[in-house]
C-alpha cells in the first residue's frame, strides 16, 4: 500500500485536530458531511452577515463570472467595481461620502498593506521623506502579512515572526475592564489617548506618517471605547498633522449597528479598511477608502500608486459586494443588526453574574464575554487551561460556533469569546446562544476543568 496515500493533503490550521466537512449554509446555519447543524454565531469570523445561501448574491456572481470572470486592473475598469465604490463611499462619514475614492483589494491584510504603503507614499509627494512610521496600539490585530502584523499588537501572533517585524511603534491600548494605566472612567479623562499626544512629543525626527486603530477593537479584546476617545484621538493626529486609519475591517458595514463603527462617535478617519463584511464572504473582498487629501496628493504628485494586486477589484468578487450591500440597504439590515445586537446583548447580563464572567461588552451584533479566575481582582485563567478554547469546543458539540480567543489580558493570558452572528439572526436562535452558553459554562464547571489554579472551572 502507498502510505503517501494515508497523508490528507490539505494544510490544516492546526494539526492533531480533526474538522468536520462543511457541505451546505442556510440562513444562519451550516452544515457538515455528518449531517450535523450548526448555529454559526461568529460569522465565521466576524464576516457572515446576510446568512449563508442568498441566492441574489449568487446569481450575481455567476451573471458575473459568465459576462466576465477577470480583468486586470491596469487595462480596465468594470461596472460593478465603479458602483460598487460609489456605493461604499456613500456609507462613510463627513466629507468622504461624496469626495473619497475606494481601492479594492481581496480581503483584510491586503487593505492593511495598501493603506501602509499608500500614507508613505502621501509623505513622499508631500516632500517629507523622513515620515514612514505608523504607530498602532498593543492588544490590536491588523492582518497577517508582515506589514499588517507589523503594526498589530497582538503579543502571541507577532511572537514568531518577531525578526522580521518592522518596528514602528505601538502605544497603551484603550481597555477600561483591564486599564493599562490602572484608571477609571471617567475620572480617567480618557488618559490613555494621551500615550498617542506623548508618542508624537517623542517624535523628534518627525517619523511618525499616521496612527491606525479599530475603534471597537475585534478579536483580540473585543474593547468598546468610552465617549471621548475616539474624538481626542482624531484631534491629536489633526494637531499633528498625521494621517488616521480607521481598521473597520471587522466592524465595517453594519456589524456594529451602524454603517462603520466611528460613526459612533461622529469621527471622521483619512483612510478606512473593510474586509470581512463587504461580501458576506461570498467572495474574498477588502477595501480602502481613501480621503480626498491622500489620493489629490499622488494625483497632483507622481501621478499614480506604486503598489497593486493581480485580483485587485476581482469582478466577480466585487459583484458579489454589490449584491451583499444592495440586500443589506433594501431590507433595512443594518438596524436589524442594532436592535439584533441589543438584545443579545441583555441576553449575555443575564450571565454576568455566573461565577468566571468577568465583562460582557460590544455593540450592535459584535459582543464579547470575557472569562476570568477571580471575578473580584479580574485575574485571568492561566494560558494552560485553554478556556476559551474549550468553551469553544464545548459549544462547537452542542451545535453552536463562535469565534474563541486567549491573550486579552495581557498579550498571553486572558479568554474572551466573540459573538457576532449574521444579522438575519431570529430572537430564539438568541436566545439558543445564551442558553448554550450557559449550559457550556455549566459542564465546564462541573466536569474535568479543575485547573492547577485548583479552581473549578
Ligand atoms: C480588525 C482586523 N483587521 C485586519 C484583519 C485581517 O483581515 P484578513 O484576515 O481578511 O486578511 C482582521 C481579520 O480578522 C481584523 O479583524
Amino acid at each position: 500500500m502507498d502510505t503517501a496515500a494515508i497523508i490528507p493533503a490539505l494544510f490544516p490550521r492546526r494539526f492533531g485536530r480533526g474538522y468536520p466537512v462543511a457541505v451546505r449554509g442556510e440562513g444562519v446555519y451550516l452544515y457538515d458531511a455528518q449531517g450535523k447543524k450548526y448555529l454559526d454565531a461568529a460569522g465565521g469570523a466576524a464576516v457572515v452577515t446576510i446568512g449563508h445561501g442568498v441566492n441574489a448574491v449568487v446569481e450575481a456572481m455567476a451573471k458575473q463570472a459568465h459576462a466576465l470572470a477577470f480583468v486586470h486592473s491596469s487595462q480596465f475598469h468594470t461596472a460593478p467595481a465603479e458602483e460598487l465604490a460609489e456605493h461604499l463611499r456613500r456609507l462613510a462619514p463627513g466629507p468622504l461620502a461624496q469626495t473619497a475614492r475606494v481601492y479594492f483589494t481581496s480581503g483584510g491584510s491586503e487593505a492593511t498593506e495598501t493603506a501602509l504603503k499608500l500614507v508613505r507614499q502621501y509623505w513622499l509627494e508631500r516632500d517629507q521623506p523622513g515620515r514612514y512610521r505608523i504607530l498602532s496600539r498593543w492588544q490590536s490585530y491588523h492582518g497577517s502579512t508582515l506589514g499588517a502584523l507589523a503594526l498589530s499588537g497582538n503579543q502571541r501572533r507577532r511572537r514568531p515572526y518577531a525578526p522580521l517585524l518592522a518596528e514602528f511603534g505601538h502605544i497603551a491600548p484603550c481597555y477600561c475592564y483591564r486599564c493599562p494605566l490602572g484608571l477609571e472612567f471617567p475620572s480617567c479623562g480618557v488618559a490613555c489617548a494621551d500615550e498617542l499626544e506623548k508618542a508624537l512629543a517623542a517624535d523628534a525626527e518627525r517619523s511618525v506618517a499616521g496612527f491606525i486603530l479599530e475603534p471597537i477593537v475585534g478579536a483580540t479584546t473585543g474593547a468598546v471605547p468610552p465617549e471621548g476617545y475616539l474624538q481626542r484621538i482624531r484631534e491629536i493626529c489633526d494637531r499633528h498633522d498625521i494621517l488616521l486609519i480607521a481598521d473597520e475591517i471587522m466592524t465595517g458595514l453594519g456589524r456594529t449597528g451602524r454603517a462603520l463603527a466611528v460613526d459612533h462617535w461622529g469621527v471622521v478617519p483619512d483612510l478606512i479598511l473593510l474586509g470581512k463584511g463587504i461580501a458576506s464572504g461570498y467572495a474574498p473582498l477588502g477595501a480602502v477608502v481613501v480621503a480626498e487629501k491622500v489620493w489629490r496628493a499622488l494625483e497632483q504628485g507622481s501621478g499614480g500608486f506604486e503598489h497593486g494586486y493581480t485580483y485587485q477589484a476581482h469582478p466577480v468578487s466585487v459583484a458579489a459586494g454589490l449584491a451583499v450591500q444592495r440586500y443589506i440597504a433594501e431590507r433595512n439590515l443594518v438596524e436589524q443588526c442594532r436592535r439584533r445586537g441589543d438584545s443579545l446583548a441583555a441576553r449575555l447580563e443575564s450571565l454576568r453574574e455566573l461565577p468566571f464572567v468577568g465583562d460582557i461588552r460590544g455593540k450592535g451584533l459584535l459582543q464579547t464575554v470575557e472569562f476570568v479566575a477571580d471575578k473580584k481582582t479580574r485575574a485571568p485563567f492561566p494560558p494552560a487551561e485553554r478556556i476559551a478554547e474549550r468553551l469553544g469546543e464545548e459549544l462547537c458539540a452542542r451545535g453552536v460556533l463562535v469565534y474563541p480567543m486567549k491573550g486579552c489580558a495581557d498579550g498571553w493570558a486572558g479568554d474572551h469569546l466573540l459573538l457576532a452572528p449574521p444579522f438575519v439572526i431570529e430572537e430564539s436562535e438568541l436566545d439558543t446562544i445564551a442558553s448554550e452558553l450557559r449550559r457550556a459554562l455549566g459542564s465546564l464547571r462541573g466536569g474535568a476543568g479543575r485547573g492547577a489554579h485548583g479552581a473549578a472551572l
